[in-house]
Formats: C-alpha cells, structure tokens, sequence
C-alpha cells in the first residue's frame, strides 16, 4: 500500500483520476455488447491511470500519436454478435477475433472500419452471406473468414473493385459456384475456398488469370471434370491444392510447366491414367501428393530426379519399380507408396542423403533386403513394409535407429535375428515382426522400450524364454507372441501391465502356472494361452477381470477345479477344452451349447453328452477305439428305441389331436377363437416366409387383421422324446408375450398344436423395413422417415436389453424384423423366437444354431458360436447402414465384402459422399453422416468397443438435437478426414 502510495506522489502529473480518451470509451462499448464469461475484457476498464486504452488485453496503439491501430482478441471465448464499435477507431488497421463465438450476420456497414487493411473473423458463429459490401473498404488486403457458417456466393463485387491480396472463405457453408470471376480478381495472392459445399462444377479455366497467385486451396470443393490446361499459366504459384473433389481424367502435363510450384496435392480424386513423364521444368517442386486416385503406368523417372521431400502415390494401381534417382534427393522426408502394384527392390542408398522420416511401402510386390542406409541420417521414424517380399535379415544399422516410432514388418520373408538394438528403442510404440521367419530371444534390453504399446511378435520362430523385463512395460496394450518356440515360465510381473488388453502367448511351449496376481489386469479383454504346456490350477481371480470377453486355455495340462467365479465373465469365447480340469462345471456353463468348451478334460465328465467321449481323442489313444465302439452300439440301440417309441407315440398323439389343438396362451384380452385363425391358414393369406416359418394375413370376424406366423418343424421329433422341451417353448414364448413397448410388436397369443406352433402378431399394415427400403416403394422412405424408424428400433431393443428381466437378446435383427405401422411407426419383430425354435429342436441341431442371418451376423459369432447383446448391437449397426446407404447388407456388387466392409473401404478411399443412398435428400447430409458414423460404432469388430442399447439411442437423439444448433466448430471436418490409411492396426 505504501508503496503505491509512493508511486502516485511521484508520478506526474499528480492527478488521481484520468478520463479516458475516445479510443478507450469506444473500446468499454464494445465491452459492452460482448458477452464475457471467462472475463477476458477484465483489463479493459478506466480504473487505469492512463487516458489511453494501449495497455487493455489485446490493444496496440501507435507509439507517436497513442491512437488505437490494432486490437487481438484470439481465443477469448467472446460471444455476441459483431462488435460494430470497433469501427469508430479512426485509426484501426488489424482486427482479429479468431476463435470466438460471435454470432448473427456480419453486419453490412463492418465496411466503416475504413481503415482496415486486415480482418480476421476466423473460428466463429457467423451466419447470413459474405457481405459485399468488404470489397469496397479501400485498404483491405487481407481478409480471413474461415470456418463459420456463411452461405450462399462469394459476392461479385470482389472480383470488380477490392485489391485484397488474401482472401480466406475455407470451411463455411457457401453453397454457390466457384466463379470464373475471379479470374479478374488480379490482386490476389492467396485464395481459401475449401472445405464448402459448393454446387458441383469445373474448375473455372479463367483462374489462370489470377497470374499474383501464390496459395490456391481448392480442396473438398464439389469439383469436377478436368483440370483445366490454364493453370499453367500461374507462373507464381508455390501451392495448388485440388485434394478430396471428384477431378477426373488424367493429371494434365501442364501441372508440369507450374514454375515456382513447390507443393501439388491431388489426392482423393478420380484421376486416372498414367502420370506426366516430363518434370524438369518445375525444379522447386518439394510435395507431390496424388494418392488415393485411381493411377496406373509407372513412377516417372524425372518425377524423382526432383529435390523431392514428400512423394505420396499410395492406393493407386502403379507398377514397376521405384526409379533409384529418388534417394539422390537431399530433401527426402516421406515416401508413402503403399496399396500399389510395385515391384522390385528398394533404392539401396535410400536415406543415406537425406533426412528419411517416414517411408510405407506396404501392399505391394517388394523383394530384396531392407537397405541397410534408411536410418544413416538418424531421423526414421516410421518404417512400415507390410505384406511383402522382403527377405533376409533386418540390416545392423537400424538397432541404433532412436528416432524410430513405428516398425511394421509383419508378413514378409525375412529371418535371422532381429539386431539387439532394435527391441529397446525409446520411441518405438509399435514394433510388429509378425508372420516372418525372425529366429532368436528377446534380449532383456527390452526394458528399454518403455513406450511400446504395440509389441507383435506372433508366427515367428522366436525362441527361449520370455524376460521379466516385458513386465515393465507399463505402456503395453498388446502382447502378441503366438505361434512361437518360447519356453519356460509365464513371466510373473506381467500381471502389472495394467494397460494390458489383449495377450496372446499361444502355441508355443511355455510351461509353469498361470502367474499369480492377474486381477491387476484391469483392462484385459483377450487372453489365449491355448496349446502351451501349462500346469496347476486356473486361478479364482480370473473372475474378476472386468472386460475380459476372450479366454482360451485349451491344450494345456491345466488341473483341479474349473474356478465359480468364471460365471462373472461376459464371455464371447470360453475355451477350456483338452486340459485335465475335474470336478462340476459351474452352473451357468453346465450347458450343451457349452459343451465344446469343455471337452477332452478326463475329469469333468458328468452330465453332458458327448464330454467323456472325446476325452479319449487327445490323450488316452489306446483305449480310443474300444470306447468308440461302445458308444456306437450304445447309440444304435438307443436309436432304435427312440424310433419306435416315436411310431407308437405319434399313433397315440393322433386319436388325441382335437384335444391337443386348444391348448391357447393368451398374453392380452383377445376378441377371437383359435379355429378363427387355424381356418385362415390359406395359401392366398400368406404374406411372407423367413427362416423359422411362414406368415399368414388373417381378417377376424370383427374385421381386426392379425399376422399369424406358423413356425416350422414343429413336431418332427422334439416332442417324442422330451414332453418337457414343449413346456420350454410355451415358458418362453409366455416371456416375450408380456412385454409391452411402443416399439416392439405386440404378441397376441400363441398355440401349440402337436402339429404346428402358431404365434399371433399385431398386424403391421406396412410391412418390413427391409421389403420397402430394397423395393421400388422407397421412395416413401424420405430421411426424417428413415431416422424416426431407426430411433424406434434402438427403443425398442433398448427396452429388450436393458429393462427385461431377464434380458432378452433378440438373435436376429435385421431389417426384415423391423415392422412398420401405418403411420410407419418401427416395432421389433421375431425377436428371441430364433431361441425359441431352437430349444424346441435341439436334439436336431444342436451346434448349428440359427441365430442372426447373412450379413447381419457379428464377425466374433464366427469363433464364439454365441450370441449376446453386443452382436445385437452389431447388426443392428448393418440395419443403420442399410439406412443410410440404401444398400443390402450383401450385394454381388460388393464382391467378397459385406456391407460393414465395404463402407469402411469406401469411406476411406472417397469419403463420406460416395456412401449416401443418392435418393436422400442432401440437405440433411450432415444427420445422416452422424447417424453413419454411429452405425460404424455399433459394427466395431471388438464387441467391446459398441455402445451400448442405451447409449446408441442417446447418439440418435442427439443427432437431430445437434442438427437443430448446429455450430461450425465441430462437425465440420470428420474425423475420417485424410488419415494415414495403413495406419490402423491390422489385425
Ligand atoms: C449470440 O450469443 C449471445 C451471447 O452468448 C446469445 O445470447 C445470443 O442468443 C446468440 N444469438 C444467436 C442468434 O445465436
Ligand atoms: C489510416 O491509418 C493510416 C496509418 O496507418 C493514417 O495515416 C491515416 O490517416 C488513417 N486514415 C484515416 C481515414 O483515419
């Protein structure tokens, strides 16, 4: 305090209170008007001993006349619309507001801020048209608009009166053309027009004019056609960017005359044919990007004699061989040619002249040794060779490669010891040498990995021991070691690899137990140990393991009692077959459909068929045949019996059939009798026909219809032999026959003949979504349709999963047990009748279960053979994207791929566009791709990896909220945006 004091005596002049000049009263106006909540204005008040505002957060003021010429307010968080204020400084040359939330229109009369010479507005909430009205402020040079969410035409009075030298409109709405106006626009030097939705359309040759053109960013424009020969007047352009359009034809030679050009990215396109072979006129070229386009011929030679840093030509069709004149280039950062038809060897001085950082060549014909230079320069960081010919060993010099982050070798020719360096590299964080022939141990340097995440070894001939030092890897997320000769003991301090999700040590010969402590695997989701020579017990605490989904121990020499605490698992896979455990299976698992997981361990044989026969198989081969054949008579007489029992029953059933046909459940008050129904049965009522049986219409008396289904098989033999497998169907069809929800199909009743199941259904006058969405009736099916339908049926799957009890996984969700009402309302059909049909015939068909239908079916239900919730999820992914794209979930069209793939593929090769059903209307593309990527979700090849019922509903709703505020911050670019295509793990 004294010493403020002090300071106010001896400041002069000695006036405790200064009024604010002009400059700072227009500035708290603007204060005013902007709506401040994380208070970044707080400087901006005249409690200041200055007249001036020069020293408010983000003003600057000329050092003669202290006049306000330039005011920053980057990043504040301000929202409000345009702070119109600002224009009364005289004087004000430089506003920026980037990244904040101002909002409205950008008025018209912005244009008094007459002594502008730059205006940047970038990043915010901005509506209503560019205003034309910026084109006549005389000194503006530089004007940044980009990402809000202007619509409609770059306004013409640019190209006749403004002398903006960069003009920047990326990332708006602008829905217009790109005008062949701005060919007169001479002054520019700059110009940002990516990122818009603009009305398809060429690129206009008159841009040729632009002849100040430096910056031409054209990227994600709606361009078509060809690119026009006039660009190659541009003779000061240093960037033309034309990635992500539908550019077809092949790249013109004149790109080539480009003189100062240094950079050209033309990738996502559909450029076809060959390369322009001349080069040498553009020696400034440094980036050449034409990936993802649909190139053939070879890499032109002179192309590579260029000072290239970056050459990009992956996912094309090229062939031939890399011209050995690219490693001359001093420049050389990046080589990315991967998904090519190359072949060849690569270029031996490769990184020995320049910095390599970065070199994917994978898929691709490649043979010949990894040259021994890539790392000469100590800056590799990625070096990715996947599915190749590449043989003999890795060279000595990259184990001293530091700079290494990435090293992807899986499934080449190469063998003989991995350099010891290289396993205890510091950056590296995924390190796959899998599917090679690579002999020796891991070194204990491994330790020094600590960033390794990644560590994929499988289908090697690894051998020795696994060292401890794996477990101080805190940062490992997989550990793939299968198919190996390793020995010894399952390290003990891996169980503290707490990030640990998948662990793979299968077929090899590890023995020793399960180590102790493994409840520290927090975040496991797969463990295989299969076809090792493990011993002791499996330990209890494997029950507590939270996410564990995939457990396979078979093959081992595993004993003792398979642990309760198993039954805490959501398993996809359970494997414990051909192990020497003994005792009782824990309840939930005493099943036949668990049988398989179960068999060949001596010890377990108790009550399921079929558990001690094929004990025998694996271990005690000599009693093997005896065994055989006497369960084979054992089965024979057993058979016998069966049939006759069957003959004599069935004659039995006959003389008491008018007394089996009523045996009626009523779930709900119903209005009719069951001859009503039986009598209608008729040829000329049936209205469809699935797996499990046929659907007839049926018009009651009252003039009610009801949708009547007959199931199949309905007395074949179930009912011979098990009076009780019938009270099963009736319990279970009771289960599903009381559930009430707006979005699932009401059963009304159901009968059980002897001779036929029946199941009595409201009608559902529209029939199925899948009849409509693939016949020529789509056209009722209109976006807002098409969402409202797939909202009701997360509903109603959402109630099975989450609010019966117990749960009820419907096993076949598609798009034909979607039901519509006349109002095209969506209700489940048919769900857990798969189940139902199955347990009335499982003497017949026990392991092949029908559950999920082509298409649809989750890709684990391959290996685990069960269903669950999480496929559910999965194929009702397959249903939003039948949504979305309109396509089947199989089409010859899609060759060996199913929907799920081919969406994924084409997202990545054309984006988003490629994939919408042509007949939605675009203005809602932006639901519609939010819905797409929810559905990508949903058909995540981990199980764990879907949301949930629940939350799936909660993404569908606020999908359309989101839509309803839409702002430009997120959303605009997708996530999918340009990712390093190789770069996802393959697994
Ligand atoms: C603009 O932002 C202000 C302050 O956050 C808000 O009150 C106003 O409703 C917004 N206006 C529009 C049109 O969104
Ligand atoms: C605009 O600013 C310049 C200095 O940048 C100054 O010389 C000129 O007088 C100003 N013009 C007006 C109209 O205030």
């Amino acid at each position: 305090m004294l010493v403020f004091l002090l300071c106010l005596l001896l400041s002069s002049p000695p006036i405790l209170t200064l009024s604010l000049n002009q400059d700072g009263l227009y500035l708290q106006r603007v204060k005013l008007g902007l709506s401040d909540p994380t208070n970044s204005l707080s400087s901006w008040d005249n409690n200041s001993r200055d007249e001036t505002p020069c020293d408010w957060l983000g003003v600057t003021c000329d050092p003669l006349t202290r006049r306000v010429v330039s005011v920053n307010l980057d990043h504040s968080q301000l929202s409000g619309p345009f702070p119109i204020f600002l224009c009364r400084l005289p004087y004000l040359s430089r506003l920026s507001m980037v990244d904040n939330n101002i909002n409205s229109t950008l008025p018209l009369d912005v244009s008094t801020c007459r002594n502008l010479t730059h205006l940047n507005l970038a990043w915010n909430l901005l509506v209503g048209t560019v205003p034309e009205t910026l084109a006549e402020m005389p000194n503006l040079r530089s004007l940044d608009l980009s990402a809000n969410n202007f619509t409609g035409d770059i306004p013409a009075r640019f190209g006749e009166v403004s002398r903006l030298e960069f003009l920047n409109l990326a990332g708006n709405l602008l829905n217009g053309t790109i005008p062949s106006w701005l060919g007169n626009f001479s002054t520019l030097k700059e110009l940002h027009l990516a990122y818009n939705p603009f009305t398809p359309g060429r690129i206009p040759s008159e841009l040729g004019n632009m002849t100040n053109l430096k910056k031409l960013w054209l990227s994600h424009c709606n361009l078509m056609g060809q690119i026009p020969d006039s660009l190659a007047r541009l003779n000061r352009l240093i960037n033309l960017d034309l990635a992500i359009n539908r550019l077809t034809g092949s790249i013109p030679s004149s790109i080539t005359e480009l003189k100062s050009i240094e950079q050209i990215e033309l990738f996502e396109n559909s450029f076809s044919g060959e390369l322009p072979v001349k080069w040498l006129n553009t020696t400034t070229l440094r980036r050449f990007d034409a990936s993802m386009n649909e190139l053939t011929g070879t890499i032109p030679i002179e192309l590579c004699e260029l000072q290239l840093e970056s050459l990009n030509l992956f996912e094309n069709r090229l062939e031939g061989t890399i011209p050995e004149s690219i490693a001359q280039s001093k420049n050389l950062y990046e080589l990315k040619l991967f998904n090519n038809k190359l072949h060849g060897v690569l270029p031996s001085q490769l990184g020995k002249n320049s910095p390599l950082g970065s070199l994917d060549v994978s898929y691709n014909r490649f043979s010949g040794e990894i040259p021994e230079s890539l790392c000469s320069k100590g800056s590799l960081e990625d070096l990715v060779l996947i599915h190749n010919s590449f043989s003999g060993k890795i060279p000595g010099g990259l184990g001293n490669c530091h700079s290494l982050r990435r090293v992807r070798l899986k499934q080449n020719l190469l063998s003989g010891s991995v350099p010891e360096g290289l396993w205890g590299l510091p950056h590296m964080y995924l390190f796959e040498l899998a599917e090679n022939s690579f002999t020796g141990s891991i070194p204990k340097r491994i330790s020094g990995a600590y960033n390794l995440s990644m560590f994929l070894i499988s289908k090697n001939q690894f051998s020795g021991s696994i060292p401890d030092e794996v477990g101080v890897l805190d940062n490992l997320l997989e550990f793939s070691a299968s198919h190996n000769n390793f020995t010894g003991l399952i390290p003990g301090n891996l169980v503290k690899l707490d990030q640990l999700g998948k662990l793979d040590l299968s077929e090899n010969e590890l023995s020793g137990g399960i180590p102790q402590g493994i409840q520290g695997w927090g975040n496991l989701n797969e463990l295989n140990l299969a076809n090792n020579r493990l011993s002791g017990e499996i330990p209890g605490e494997i029950g507590s393991l939270p996410v564990l989904n995939y457990l396979d121990l078979s093959g081992n020499f595993l004993s003792g009692k398979i642990p309760l605490e198993l039954q805490n698992l959501k398993l996809n896979l359970l494997n414990l077959s051909n192990n020497q455990l003994s005792g009782e299976l824990p309840p939930l698992y005493a099943k036949e459909i668990y049988k398989s997981s179960f068999v060949g361990n001596p010890g377990l044989c108790e009550d399921l068929d079929g558990l001690c026969p094929e004990m025998g198989e694996s271990k005690n081969q000599g009693y093997v045949w005896i065994l055989r054949s006497i369960f084979v008579l054992a089965g024979v007489v057993f058979v016998v019996g069966v049939v006759w029992f069957y003959v004599k029953f069935r004659n039995f059933k006959r003389t008491k059939k008018s007394i089996a046909i009523s045996k009626w459940k009523s779930f709900h008050k119903i209005g009719f009798s069951e001859f009503e129904v039986i009598d209608c049965l008729k040829e000329e009522n049936l209205i469809g026909s699935g797996a499990s049986g046929k659907v007839y219409k049926v018009v009651l008396r009252n003039g009610e219809a009801v949708a009547v289904k007959k199931l199949y098989g309905g007395s074949k033999k179930g009912d011979t032999s098990n009076g009780s497998l019938r009270d099963q169907f009736e319990v279970e069809v009771e289960t599903l026959g009381k559930i009430r929800h707006k979005n699932i199909v009401r059963l009304w009743c159901c009968c059980n003949t002897g001779d036929s199941k029946l199941l009595v259904y409201e009608y559902m006058p529209n029939g199925s979504l899948g009849d409509l969405l693939h016949s020529s009736k789509v056209g009722m099916l209109g976006w807002p349709t098409r969402y409202k339908i797939a909202l009701d049926a997360a509903e109603g799957l959402s109630y099975l999963h989450h609010d019966c009890v117990p749960p009820i996984v419907h096993r076949d969700v598609k798009s034909n047990n979607i039901l519509l009402d006349a109002e095209f309302s969506a209700r489940v059909a048919d769900f857990g009748v798969a189940k139902v049909v199955h347990g009335v015939n499982r003497g017949q068909e026990s392991m092949s279960v029908i559950a999920g239908s082509c298409g649809y079916i989750a890709p684990e239900y391959a290996y685990t053979l069960r269903v669950n919730e999480k496929s559910d999820i999965y194929s009702f992914g397959v249903v939003l994207l039948e949504l979305v794209t309109g396509r089947l979930p199989i089409d010859p069209e899609f060759g060996e791929k199913d929907l799920v793939k081919w969406v994924c593929t084409n997202l990545d090769e054309k984006g988003f566009d490629s994939l919408i059903d042509p007949k939605l209307d675009s203005t809602y593309k932006e639901e519609i791709c939010r819905v797409l990527e929810i559905s990508l979700l949903c058909t995540s090849t981990l199980p764990i990896n879907r949301p949930s019922m629940r939350k799936v509903v909660k993404l569908l709703q606020e999908t359309s909220a989101e839509n309803k505020s839409k702002t430009s911050k997120d959303g605009k670019l997708s996530p999918y945006y340009y990712e390093d295509a190789s770069d996802q793990f393959v697994v």
